[in-house]
């Protein structure tokens, strides 16, 4: 298990990324400043977080202080589709370009190392989307392309029209939600797994009333209960239940994108390669899948057709 992980022959991607979804716009400038100065060199933002004028800002000022160079930050920054199921109008191929440029714009930035789309929404559309996508990736503007929430059966249709294969599909992935079709489609296809709301089964995950979400209420009392199995792994190996989580992911070989407004809890989530789970403790986490994730609140988006 290592620090980085290989996204394409040629780039490296670092394996812990710093979340920025739910951080107020206002707020994201010095969030991610924190973060980078604590050790995070990978930010994962998109267009729907509206955050990304703050991401822009923290990364500059952190550059600025640090000395660091552009190319020492790994950034994500992902396209949001449209739905006309929810009548949003569907992004096209000529919209998608347009996206990019108001994003790159965002975060003052002339690249993003990753962009991807955010979900499998409108099925003709995401097809024109990705050759959009990939048409960015040739101009420079994407080191690597990759899609949020998609199956197999959605990057199987995207290939089948000749367009190429992404290089990640960020996914919610933990415990509860393991995918294990999905993951092992796209470790069959080199597609490499980014797994977002690793922490799900804490009982401080999205705690702040407004946060919404599909978190039933007999996950929030397993989360909380004092002989929760997460809990007694963390104890016994002296770290935090979050520390668990996400090592759980890396050992997995996902990379991950935990998101703390807080400085101690940021540093916490890097500090994942001190100590490591055992066998018995995977053997035992492979047995609590509970199915589809729960971060949206209108249902899994894998599931769109
Ligand atoms: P906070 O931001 O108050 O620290 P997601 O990544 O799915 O968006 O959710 C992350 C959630 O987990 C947030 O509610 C965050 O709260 C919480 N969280 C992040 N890191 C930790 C940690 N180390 N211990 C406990 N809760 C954490």
């Amino acid at each position: 298990m290592t620090a980085t992980l290989k996204l394409t022959p040629t780039i490296q991607m670092p394996a812990v990324g710093f979340g920025t979804y739910l951080i107020k716009p206002e707020e994201a400038a010095a969030a991610v400043k924190t973060a980078l100065e604590l050790g995070y060199r990978h930010i994962d933002t998109a267009e729907v977080y509206r955050n990304e004028v703050g991401v822009g800002e923290g990364l500059r000022a952190f550059l600025a202080e640090s000395g660091l160079k552009r190319d020492d930050v790994f950034i994500t920054t992902k396209l949001w589709p449209g739905n006309s199921a929810w009548g949003m109008t569907p992004r096209t191929y000529a919209t998608t370009l347009e996206a990019m440029n108001t994003s790159l714009a965002n975060l003052q930035l002339d690249y993003v190392d990753l962009y991807l789309i955010h979900a499998p929404f409108d099925p003709d559309e995401r097809r024109e989307q990705w050759r959009a996508i990939a048409e960015l990736r040739r101009q420079g503007k994407a080191r690597a392309i990759g899609v949020s929430n998609f199956t197999g059966a959605h990057i199987d249709e995207l290939v089948a029209a000749g367009l190429p294969k992404p290089d990640a599909n960020q996914i919610e992935l933990h415990p509860w939600s393991q995918k294990p079709d999905l993951v092992a489609y796209l470790e069959a296809n080199d597609i490499l797994p980014i797994a977002y709301s690793s922490l799900v089964p804490l009982a401080s995950w999205r705690a702040t009333p407004g946060q919404e979400s599909a978190k039933t209420a007999q996950m929030r009392a397993d989360g909380a209960a004092e002989a929760s199995p997460f809990r007694v792994m963390a104890e016994r190996l002296g770290v935090s239940e979050a520390q668990v989580l996400l090592r759980w992911a890396l050992q997995r070989g996902y990379a991950v994108l935990p998101k703390s407004t807080s400085a101690a809890r940021m540093a916490q989530n890097l500090d994942l390669f001190s100590f490591a789970l055992s066998d018995a403790d995977t053997a035992a986490i492979a047995e609590m899948d509970r199915g589809d994730g729960v971060a949206w609140s209108v249902g899994d988006p894998t599931r769109a057709r």
